[in-house]
């Protein structure tokens, strides 16, 4: 595949450059989120919040190496959710003005286990949808505040319509897909702009193990594609970009048929 050019870029608006600034990468040891970061980071600050900051040494040599002005690490755990306004005024404060923010944070979770143990699956939904949600609100408050900014969002194709085979990942990406669709218009005009990447499977570190379904990317495919598509000011895209039509088609399948596809 070749990542930019297969990509479905929608909603574009205006050439330009991801916005000036910080970048605060949420979830800073994510394959994907290290691809962008690394190619977001020349001539930048970048900031890598996660779970361990103590044990980021080998993101930050990647990040400086690739070419960043300064790379800092900050504590972050995405379920504390108390925590995100203090996190996000602290790191404008220090590090500021944040130019892009990338919510790379995530888990797959287990599907056999989540629909016997409500808590497993509680457990994803907060990950990947209740704290997605808390840091977009704060995040966007701050961007638009300062009136400028890129906010990147994955959202996955397993949420445009929720399979039988993952409906409890594939639920918190639709949640977070709607939700991040909704805000993209709100802040059209505020000089903020969001970007929704709709990956499909990515092979890597969270799908490890699992057989690649067809149309796979790479994380580093996957960065190409949002880099570009940010330089662009795109509202959406997906990666490869062939999955979109397919999706389309997808969502006219019968009930009988839907309910037997893999994950
Ligand atoms: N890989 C795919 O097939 C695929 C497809 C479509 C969309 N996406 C989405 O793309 C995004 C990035 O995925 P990826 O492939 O880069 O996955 P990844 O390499 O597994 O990275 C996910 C990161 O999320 C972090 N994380 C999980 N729970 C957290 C929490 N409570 N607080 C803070 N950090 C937490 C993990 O940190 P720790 O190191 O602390 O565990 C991990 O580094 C995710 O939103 C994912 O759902 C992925």
């Amino acid at each position: 595949m070749n990542g930019v050019r297969s990509a479905r870029l929608v909603g574009v608006s205006r050439r330009a450059e991801p916005a000036v600034g910080t970048l605060l990468l949420l979830g800073g040891r994510s394959e994907i989120g290290l691809e962008v970061a690394t190619r977001l980071a020349p001539g930048r600050t970048v900031v890598l919040a996660a779970r361990r900051s103590d044990e980021l040494e080998t993101e930050q040599l990647r990040v400086r190496q690739a070419g960043a002005d300064a790379v800092h690490v900050v504590e972050f755990d995405a379920n504390a959710m108390d925590t995100h306004a203090d996190l996000l005024r602290d790191v404008a404060e220090r590090h500021g003005p944040i130019g892009v923010v990338v919510l790379a944070f995530g888990i797959l979770g287990d599907q056999a286990r989540a629909e016997n143990d409500a808590q497993h699956a509680l457990d994803v939904i907060t990950t990947d949808f209740l704290a997605q949600v808390s840091v977009l609100t704060h995040a966007s408050k701050l961007l638009r505040a300062q009136g400028s900014g890129d906010l990147v969002v994955f959202s996955s194709v397993a949420g445009v319509r929720v399979r039988r085979a993952n409906y409890v990942y594939g639920s918190a990406k639709a949640g977070l897909d709607g939700f991040a669709s909704g805000l993209s218009d709100s802040l059209h005009g505020s000089g903020v702009h969001l970007l929704l990447a709709r990956p499909g499977f990515v092979i890597g570190s969270m799908t490890e193990g699992m057989t690649p379904a067809p149309l796979s990317s790479t994380p580093d495919q996957v960065a190409d594609v949002v880099v570009a598509a940010l330089r662009k000011r795109a509202a959406s895209v997906w990666i490869p970009g062939t999955l979109r039509p397919v999706f389309f088609a997808m969502r006219l399948l019968p009930q009988w048929l839907w309910r037997r596809m893999p994950r």
